[in-house]
């Protein structure tokens, strides 16, 4: 199939089909989920506390991002795929947001960059990226490397003022260019104001059913990551599960003595030729 571009997620809205979008970190993951047919990967900063063990996503670097970028993108290189900003890749100032956005888009040849965000100076970010010809997705609502300002880890928009900001941060960040919102923990009447006013694609992680797409971290949807799981997961699999059964068993037969089974997971030598060794090495 080929690489679905910016258009053919306009043609999808406009037929009224759903945007279908997971996160990868790595090769193996990266191939599966094109497998599947899924419409867009985000190589999120989650990899931090996914992959990497870390808490939070702050520790996450540039250099971590580009390494699991190229892999995704060598795992998926006919599906759309957006990297994620890392901590303090943007913040600083407009120069410095490009600067790490074209790496994403140089070294790991990612099709868009994500940001998190909503006020003014993530604006100018968003319209520096743009105006050097990459694609932004933006990131309001429960945007975790804001947490300490929102409050910590929870829903988002739940009182009218708070909903109210919400709506015209997307508004502020479509204005600035950005090609499409991603709204993270927000309740879905927040969800479908935003997406009934957005003339870009609006995909929702945690903002109810109304948005163009969905999004979920896939170590979640399939039962991975399990030091906490949010209230907008659905698990589709026990994948967690299945591993440690299987590296139990696998322990146990080493232990047992039972794995490797001589017959079947050795390579074989002709008689003559093990005879001859065996002979080498008596004398
Ligand atoms: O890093 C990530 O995976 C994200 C999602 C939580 C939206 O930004």
């Amino acid at each position: 199939m080929a690489k679905k571009t910016i258009n053919d997620f306009a043609k999808m809205i406009e037929n009224g089909e759903k945007i279908t979008y997971l996160t990868a970190y790595d090769y193996l993951t990266a191939k599966m989920v094109e497998k599947a047919g899924i419409d867009m990967i985000l190589v999120g900063d989650s990899l931090g506390m996914v992959c990497l063990g870390y808490d939070t996503t702050f520790p996450v670097t540039m250099d971590d991002m580009v390494r699991h970028c190229q892999a995704v993108r060598r795992g998926a290189p006919n599906t759309f795929i957006v990297g994620d900003m890392p901590y303090m890749s943007y913040q600083k100032s407009d120069e410095d947001a490009v600067a790490n956005a074209g790496r994403l888009v140089k070294e790991a040849l990612v099709d868009a960059i994500k940001l998190e965000g909503g006020g003014e100076a993530i604006a100018s970010r968003i319209r520096a990226i743009q105006q050097a010809g990459i694609l932004v997705m933006g990131h309001i609502g429960l945007t975790p490397q804001l947490m300490g300002q929102i409050g910590g880890y929870k829903a988002q928009g739940r009182s009218a003022s708070a909903a109210m900001k919400i709506v015209n941060e997307a508004k502020a960040v479509e204005q600035a260019g950005a090609f499409s919102i991603l709204i993270e923990g927000v309740p879905a009447v927040v969800g479908k104001a935003i997406t009934e006013r957005a003339g870009i694609p609006i995909l929702g992680i945690g903002g109810g059913s109304y948005t163009h797409g969905q999004l979920l971290i896939y170590a979640d949807m399939v039962g991975m990551y399990d030091n906490f799981t949010p209230k907008f997961v659905k698990k589709y699999a026990n994948v967690g599960e299945v591993l440690t059964a299987a590296f139990k068993q696998y322990r146990e037969d080493v232990v047992k003595g039972e794995f490797p089974d001589d017959a079947e997971h050795t390579y074989k030598m002709s008689e003559e030729a093990t005879k001859e060794f065996l002979l080498a090495l008596e004398k």
